[in-house]
């Protein structure tokens, strides 16, 4: 028996390979730095859902089907009230998928991929006592997004970057929420629930819950000379450091490279506040040399939640916000799964060993 299932193989997949060594990530033939490089959002949701559905996808049809689904949904935002808006926004955000009707159609698949991208901006706004704004279906998903989120017309870089964002983050393996979605599936419980079941797996801080604490601990390092002494203290106290560390890669995850790249033009337009990103750039170093010098037996490097969490800023989404804008993203990785593990058709059923007391001998 492993812990945490650690190199466990639990399903066949032809969504995503992850090369922990090789620090590779492959969505469905194509590696991740040509799809960031080449593919909208909607072109790598296309991709992920190819041959899944009973309909097939292509770019452009997904990208208007999901504006109108976007306009679709919208109408459960009225259900925000007052206790549902007290909730932390990602929890807020599920209470509402709640709502949607379970099923395995393409519609219940549309509904699902815009629901988080409309409800997590308008949930943000409820909470800033600001109206929610409608979607516009002549836009793309990303520029949607933002657009809902601040009433202003995203610039192109923006938009860009969300967009990018959005591709690194589609699928990537079996990691803990996509075993969830997976194991709902083998259910028959419907799409609804196995993208409940994910979004609740991806909120904890050890997987999708990390961005925000990213942004606290810079903070509190607050110059690029405290790094290296705050980052020691924090290991002193048996701390981990937020961003680092990966349970496959042994090596730099490639989505922080991608998620870098895809800062790059908003800092060179003045986009990106630049003492954050100086001060991120030391953070990076000294927790590298910090690291490998505390744990020579481990390699730990930079994980995809460092840079998502000095994108999703830049872009004006409040920290509490950021695992909801993950979950946007991996939606579709959630569903594709799904799909894959519903055609499969058999439960998912593994067995424990029991380590309990026995009964007393009659
Ligand atoms: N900081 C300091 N030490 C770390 C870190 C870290 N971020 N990550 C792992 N380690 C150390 C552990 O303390 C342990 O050391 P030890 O052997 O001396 O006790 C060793 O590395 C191995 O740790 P494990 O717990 O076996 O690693 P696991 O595979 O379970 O951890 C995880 C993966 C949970 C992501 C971990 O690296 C972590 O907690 N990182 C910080 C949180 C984070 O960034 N989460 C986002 C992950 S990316 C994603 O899911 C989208």
């Amino acid at each position: 028996m492993k812990n945490g299932l650690e190199d466990v193989i639990a399903a066949e997949t032809q969504l995503s390979d992850v090369d922990g060594e090789a620090g590779r990530l492959i969505i469905r033939g194509v590696s991740l730095d040509q799809l960031v490089a080449n593919s909208s959002y909607e072109g790598v949701a296309a991709l992920l859902l190819d041959g899944l559905m009973e309909r097939s996808v292509g770019e452009a049809q997904l990208r208007a089907w999901l504006a109108k689904a976007r306009i679709r949904v919208f109408d459960h935002v009225r259900a925000a009230d007052a206790s549902l808006l007290a909730l932390p926004p990602v929890d807020a955000m599920r209470a509402l998928i709640a709502r949607l009707p379970d099923g395995e159609d393409f519609d219940t698949v549309l509904n699902l991929l815009a629901a988080p991208a409309v409800f997590l901006p308008a949930v943000l706004r409820l909470q800033r006592s600001q109206k929610p704004i409608a979607p516009d279906a002549s836009l793309p998903q990303a520029a949607d997004i933002l657009r809902m989120l601040t009433g202003k017309s995203p610039t192109r870089e923006q938009s860009a970057a969300l967009d990018a964002y959005l591709v690194t983050i589609s699928d990537h393996g079996l990691n803990a929420s996509t075993f969830a979605s997976r194991v709902i599936a083998s259910t028959q419980a419907g799409l609804t629930s196995s993208v409940l079941a994910a979004l609740s797996a991806l909120k904890g801080p050890l997987h999708g819950g990390a961005p925000g604490p990213v942004l606290d601990m810079l903070d509190a390092i607050g110059t690029a000379e405290n790094a290296y002494t705050w980052l020691g203290e924090a290991l002193d106290r048996g701390e981990r450091l937020m961003g680092f560390g990966h349970r496959i890669y042994r090596v730099r995850d490639p989505r922080a490279d991608a998620l870098k790249g895809a800062l790059k033009p908003l800092m060179a337009s003045g986009q990106v506040n630049r003492a954050r990103g100086e001060l991120a750039e030391a953070v990076e170093a000294a927790a590298l040399a910090i690291l490998k010098a505390r744990k020579p037996n481990r390699p730990l490097d930079v994980n995809v939640e460092f840079y998502t969490a000095l994108l999703l800023e830049a872009l004006g989404f409040p920290r509490k916000a950021f695992t909801g804008v993950f979950a946007i993203g991996r939606t579709v990785g959630w569903l594709a799964h799904a799909r894959e593990q519903a055609l499969d058709g058999r439960l998912i059923r593994p067995r424990s060993v029991y380590t309990g007391p026995l009964p007393a001998a009659a």
